[in-house]
């Protein structure tokens, strides 16, 4: 009798819950930031499973990362995410079926990663069922209410139960706003991610020989975020300042696209404007090794992505940001990135700037995090 009244029940209690740890992605970022907590966990034979949202499919945005990071095949993958449009279906889509491989599993523990609906669909899925939610990068706030990650960055920290900062002024984001959860700083998975690959990326990576490049005679340029590509004017602004960067200085900019700016260009009919760029060479997303070598060998990123503006930090290569803000300020502080906006004059003036910027600037996103998140959970759920 006991136990039917269980199954009717809408939420999990504490004695159905497993001793195992659920780690869900979906995007490219999330997948590589994961990869180190994944080897972590895998070292202490921590039981553990992971769950593929299906937000990223392209093979060039998923399964490769799977492959050349060696990361073990998720055991459950939320169909047809892909078809949807908006942030509400496809948040939906991915919130249902995440629930419905929770009820399977059980797991004591759900991790997410960053701030891609991805982690709120997941976040908020074990909230209901009253499964543990830890969220790794916890507390980074760009205050710029425009941008679909700030939602969720927010939402997420306010339901998790374990938040772990990367950095004590991501902590200091949390205390301001009474966030509940449990707080720990433990730096950012993203130094171990680099430290593991980029000796392999330098070894095995030929992108550079084959694209022609030369340690430190080239910019490097990634776009994709629904702020600056989803709105016409910006993407615009965006490319005319690229354009001005191309004409005064003499490297070549590389440009690995993101399949959703591929997609804008050719919607907004900008193909035209791209293309007089001389000096711009589009090529499609890269693998983590690759995208490693081109970083590392680079004069300096122009992004507007979030884990760019680390890496490039970590790896003394100066960053021009193409936002109006970041949630990374501690890039800014150390002197390894500027937040440029989106206006042409400014982004060139920025590039000149950065471009022979003082690189003895120290990392500010910690060591072994990997490591210090594990134990975290190890001890938390006496696993
Ligand atoms: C998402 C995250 C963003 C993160 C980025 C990492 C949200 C709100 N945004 O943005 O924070 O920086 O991932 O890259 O979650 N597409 C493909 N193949 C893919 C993936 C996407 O063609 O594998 C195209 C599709 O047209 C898709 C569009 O890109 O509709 C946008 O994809 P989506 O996952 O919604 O957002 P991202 O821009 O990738
Ligand atoms: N990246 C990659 N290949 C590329 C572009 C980026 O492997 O062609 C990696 C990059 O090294 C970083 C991550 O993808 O670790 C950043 O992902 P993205 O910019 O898509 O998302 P964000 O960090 O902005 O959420």
């Amino acid at each position: 009798m006991l136990m039917i009244c269980m199954r009717q029940l809408k939420v999990l209690g504490p004695e159905e819950l497993r001793d195992k740890v659920c780690i869900i992605v979906g995007t490219r970022p999330g997948i590589i930031k994961f990869s180190p907590i994944i080897r972590e966990i895998e070292k202490r034979n921590m039981p553990s499973f992971i769950i593929h949202t299906g937000q990223h499919y392209s093979y060039n945005m998923d399964k490769l990362f799977f492959d050349e990071l060696s990361l073990p095949q998720p055991k459950h993958r939320v169909p047809n995410v892909s078809s949807a449009r908006y942030h509400g279906k496809q948040t939906a889509k991915m919130l249902e079926g995440i629930e419905a491989a929770l009820l399977k599993e059980k797991p004591r523990l759900v991790l997410v990663g960053g701030d891609a609906n991805t982690n709120l669909a997941g976040a908020l899925a074990a909230r209901k069922l009253h499964i543990c939610v830890g969220h790794i990068e916890a507390g980074l706030r760009s205050g710029d209410w425009r941008m679909p990650e700030e939602h969720n960055r927010v939402m997420i920290d306010h339901i998790s139960d374990l938040l772990f900062a990367p950095t004590e002024e991501s902590k200091r984001n949390l205390v301001e706003e009474k966030v509940e959860g449990k707080r720990f700083v433990t730096g950012n998975t993203i130094v171990d991610a680099i430290e593991q690959n980029v000796v392999i990326a330098k070894a095995k990576s030929k992108i550079k020989e084959e694209l022609g490049l030369k340690r430190g005679n080239y910019f490097l340029l990634t776009l994709h975020r629904e702020e600056n590509i989803d709105f016409k004017e910006n993407l615009v602004d965006i490319l005319k300042g690229i354009k001005m960067v191309a004409k005064v200085s003499n490297f070549g900019i590389i440009f690995p696209i993101h399949p959703r700016t591929k997609k804008r260009l050719r919607y907004f009919k900008l193909n035209s404007l791209v293309n007089s760029i001389k000096k711009l060479k589009i090529i499609d997303p890269t693998g983590y090794l690759d995208f490693l070598a081109l970083l590392e060998s680079s004069s300096l990123v122009l992004t507007d992505s979030g884990g760019i503006q680390e890496e490039s930090c970590i790896l003394r290569i100066p960053c021009v940001t193409l936002r109006e803000s970041t949630e990374r300020p501690e890039t800014v502080k150390v002197g390894s990135n500027a937040v440029a906006g989106t206006k042409p004059k400014t982004i060139m003036n920025n590039v000149k700037t950065m471009v022979n910027v003082n690189r003895s600037w120290k990392n500010p996103f910690g060591e072994d995090a990997s490591r210090k998140i594990v134990d975290i959970i190890e001890k938390e759920l006496a696993l």
